[in-house]
């Protein structure tokens, strides 16, 4: 049987890392889990986000996947290691593929990374980033309230560019050419974005940058056959369904609640 490509993230948001694999691999079976009741992670300590993580990916390792995607960029940020200690399958996070897409994008060298508190305070866009480019200048600036922006549906909001304006106007003076949109939700808010520091910034999806970065891990067989569609949450699964037909649109189906049940945390 074929196995499925799992995904997870804290919440609705990583619907756009989802997107961006769906769009990529049609033929893929995928399962996602957000976990709706304990989101958000951007506030939370790494010891806490690294315990939910590795509760999420036992879930979707029970459900028999073959590659396992953080979608979540606080997670990946300080979580990664930890996860490969629970499975043999190939895990990947989001923060290498931004890197890499930030490092082939920039030519001045001086490369932006908003993202969550945590992600932000892990260092880790900076550490992969001047992995590739030793004599990068990276400036990380956190925008704790994108997140409730995009959750309430309000990225095209008059108030959505005055946040916007205030978060990134610092990062306009720091002469960037590329920065990366290091967090699940700040897709959806490209174009304010893009407004607020001009078209000669360029802006790295980290959600387009893992859907390449799985083409080469998955083999390219195509059986024409469409991929299923599977989702679970562990809570507000109307609120999810909401966001997802919103994101997803025909993609979206299959949706479960699931308790955070005693086995998750267990071997
Ligand atoms: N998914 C999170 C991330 O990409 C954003 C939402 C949260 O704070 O949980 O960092």
């Amino acid at each position: 049987m074929k196995k499925a490509i799992g995904i997870f993230d804290s919440g609705v948001g990583g619907l756009t890392v989802y997107k961006a694999i769906r769009n990529a691999f049609p033929e893929e079976d995928l399962v996602y889990f957000g976990d709706t009741a304990r989101v958000p992670y951007g506030p939370k300590s790494p010891n806490t986000v690294i315990e939910y993580s590795i509760q999420n990916s036992r879930f979707l390792l029970q459900q028999g996947i073959k590659i396992l995607v953080v979608a979540c960029n606080t997670s990946s940020a300080v979580a990664v290691p930890a996860l490969h200690q629970l499975t043999g399958i190939p895990i990947i996070g989001v923060i290498e593929p931004g890197a890499e897409q930030a490092a082939r994008s920039t030519n001045n060298k001086r490369i932006g990374v908003i993202g969550t508190e945590g992600t932000v305070r892990s260092n880790a866009y900076t550490t992969a980033i001047q992995k590739l480019i030793p004599d990068a200048e990276v400036f990380s600036v956190a925008c704790p309230l994108f997140v409730p922006l995009v959750e309430e549906g309000w990225q095209d909001h008059a108030v959505a560019q005055i946040i916007a304006d205030e978060y990134l106007t610092p990062l306009k003076y720091k002469n960037i050419d590329t920065l990366v949109l290091g967090c699940t939700h700040y897709p959806l808010l490209h174009q304010t974005i893009q407004k607020v520091l001009g078209n000669s910034v360029c802006l790295v999806d980290s959600a387009e940058a893992i859907a390449g970065y799985l083409s080469r891990l998955l083999p390219e067989e195509n059986d024409g056959r469409k991929g299923s569609d599977s989702f679970f949450v562990s809570d507000n699964e109307d609120k999810f369904a909401q966001i997802a037909k919103r994101i997803l649109a025909d993609s979206f189906g299959n949706l479960a609640r699931v308790r955070l049940f005693e086995s998750w945390f267990k071997d």
